[in-house]
């Protein structure tokens, strides 16, 4: 996984609090970064997570409507789906040649770092140094929520259909490998995300397997679209060329493009999620919510977009403009971002965002804050909704006959 889908939460199944004297909390070190993975179901969760300076000082990920989630899912409905004696869409020989594509392991090698890591990250000062060091951060810790949920998939689903399976391992190998290197471009900034407490504190939100095809096919394909188009502006004007992460992007970009696919393909097999009145309203919701997220998201950091030499909001038009473009050769039904209205409502929403942010800011008594808010999220709400009901695209197809490119550039 690579975008965040932090806006979507249809339900929430486990949200207990868990008190911050966490012991892992108190005792994280520095450069105890482990790859483990712990059931969503068997998870206390916490709000939290520990990240650790060389000095020990600790600060924390601030939670917030727009933080990337880890999620969990009905796996004995999963296992229902992946079953070929039931389910007769399955095109296994689909699965096979995909499983012997992720065998391939284009990028075994690519994630290799060099000095120039640390050099540049020591030359970075500022507010971009900040903004940086968030980004870094968010991307990891979208990157290890796809690892969790993927890994947890490959387990669950090993003796009901092993190719699917191993297919979603070989997809947990990758996002583990990209989390990794997020969190080594961390220790660069002298500080780490302890993925162990993470994994263990963080509360899981839950979806339906439906809803994890449409949220991860589209954040696997936004994910593409970002990194892409990053890359190729940076390569393009490398003067704005701040880190030398971003010179991984293109490959690493290839792998949230097969991931994508890979949803593409499972969607196929359930026609049910695709052919019908209820999966064109879903499907427009679940892209809502995905463009949404982003927009609002990175219209808050500014600094980092233009600190890369971009321009924010052209940049989030034209990645989401080629997401729904994607999206449309598989969900029935897309938005019409391409209608200029599209965009006026986000900037309106924009705007209804950071009145929200500050009436949550300086004194005042938590429900004059709260007072304060009610119109904004009416107001938010009716731009989502007139946004939701604009005319939408009516798109997709489950009689593909091949697969999408494997490389797109
Ligand atoms: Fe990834
Ligand atoms: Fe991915």
């Amino acid at each position: 996984m690579a975008a965040e889908m932090a806006m979507l939460k249809p339900v929430s199944k486990f949200t207990p609090k868990l008190g911050t004297n966490c012991p892992r909390s108190q005792h994280a070190k520095f450069f105890t970064i482990t790859m483990s993975t712990a059931s969503p179901q068997r998870t206390t969760a916490a709000t939290t997570a520990a990240k650790v300076s060389k000095k020990s000082g600790k600060t924390q990920i601030q939670e917030t409507l727009l933080t990337p989630r880890f999620y969990t899912t009905d796996f004995d409905e999963m296992e229902t789906l992946f079953n070929a004696e039931i389910n007769k869409n399955l095109n296994q020989s689909e699965f096979e040649a995909l499983l012997q594509e992720f065998k391939t392991d284009y990028n075994q090698t690519h994630f290799v770092r060099n000095k120039e890591f640390k050099e540049a990250a020591d030359k970075m000062q500022g507010p971009l140094r900040q903004i940086f060091v968030e980004f870094l951060e968010r991307s990891c810790t979208a990157e290890f929520s796809g690892f969790l949920l993927y890994k947890e998939l490959g387990r669950r689903l090993k003796k009901t259909n092993p190719v699917v399976a191993e297919i979603f391992s070989l997809m947990s190998r990758d996002e583990a490998r990209h989390a990794g290197f997020l969190n080594k471009g961390l220790s660069d900034f002298n500080l780490a995300l302890d993925l162990g407490f993470l994994t263990k504190a963080r509360k899981y939100t839950f979806f339906k397997p439906k809803f994890i095809f449409y949220a991860t096919y589209l954040s696997e394909k936004i994910g593409y679209w970002r990194y892409i188009t990053i890359y190729r502006h940076l390569k393009a004007n490398p003067q704005y060329q701040p880190y030398p992460i971003f010179k991984y992007f293109e490959n690493w970009c290839q792998d949230e493009n097969r991931h994508g696919d890979f949803f593409s393909a499972l969607l196929k097999a359930q026609p049910q999620f695709l052919n019908d009145w209820k999966a064109k309203l879903w499907s427009r919701f679940f892209c809502l919510s995905v463009y949404v997220t982003m927009y609002l998201n990175d219209c808050q950091r500014t600094t980092f977009y233009e600190g890369i030499g971009l321009n924010t909001k052209e940049f989030d038009m034209h990645v989401i403009i080629e997401t729904n473009r994607t999206t449309a050769r598989i969900f029935p039904a897309v938005l019409d971002v391409e209608n200029p209205e599209f965009k006026r409502k986000l900037d309106r929403m924009v705007e209804i965002n950071q009145k929200l942010i500050a009436a949550g800011q300086g004194d005042g008594s938590p429900l004059v804050k709260n007072l304060k808010r009610i119109p904004l999220v009416a107001a938010l709400a009716s731009e989502l909704l007139a946004a939701y009901f604009m005319p939408p695209i009516e798109s997709g197809s489950v009689d593909f006959a091949d697969f999408e490119p494997r490389l797109v550039y």
